[in-house]
């Protein structure tokens, strides 16, 4: 069985992410959608908020898997008996972050491999700060992302 990782923070998710998770979940048997606790950003959804997100958008899904992952990427692709990770590029600004990205991962296990899918046209240019900052400032935000998340940042915006 082939099963790949798709992993990132998705905080939130974006119409972006969609797309990539959709194309590529045809590409194999079995595609785990990994969030990541990330130390290293401040968020404004909870880990376990983020999958209950993607749960719910991907429902219909019968192949995509949600889970969650703190670490080594390379350990909890291994964990999930994966050996290809997937990752969206934008454009050539993406591309060597994402390039040194695969070659570390590399390093640290030979047997996995980094898949980049190229972004559609229409969801080259933003990110998922972007979409809450439009959204903290009151701009439409509608072609960006799915509907179950632009309700929860709205709700998440009056909480504060
Ligand atoms: N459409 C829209 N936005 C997209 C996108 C797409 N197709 N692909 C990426 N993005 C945006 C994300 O929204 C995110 O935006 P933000 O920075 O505003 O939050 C940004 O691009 C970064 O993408 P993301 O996929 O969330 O990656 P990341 O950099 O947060 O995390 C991991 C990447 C999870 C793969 C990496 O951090 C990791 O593996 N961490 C585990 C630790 C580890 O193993 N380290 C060693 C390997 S380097």
């Amino acid at each position: 069985m082939r099963v790949a990782v798709y992993p990132g923070s998705f905080d939130p998710t974006t119409n972006g992410h969609l797309d990539i998770i959709k194309r590529t979940s045809k590409l194999c048997d079995k595609l785990i959608v990994a969030v990541l606790e990330n130390p290293s950003k401040v968020p404004m959804f909870s880990v376990e908020e983020r999958v209950a997100h993607l749960n719910e958008i991907l429902k219909d899904c019968s192949n995509v898997e949600v889970k969650s992952f703190s670490g080594l990427l390379v350990d909890f692709v291994k964990s999930v008996n994966a050996n290809v990770v997937i990752r969206g590029l934008r454009g050539v600004t993406d591309f060597s972050y994402e390039f040194q990205m695969a070659l570390t991962n590399k390093s640290l296990d030979r047997e996995i491999e980094t898949l980049f899918i190229s972004a559609d046209t229409q969801y080259l240019f933003f990110s998922s700060s972007q979409v809450k900052e439009i959204a903290i400032f009151g701009g439409d935000i509608d072609n960006m992302v799915p509907e179950i998340i632009k309700k929860e940042i709205s709700k998440k915006l009056k909480e504060e």
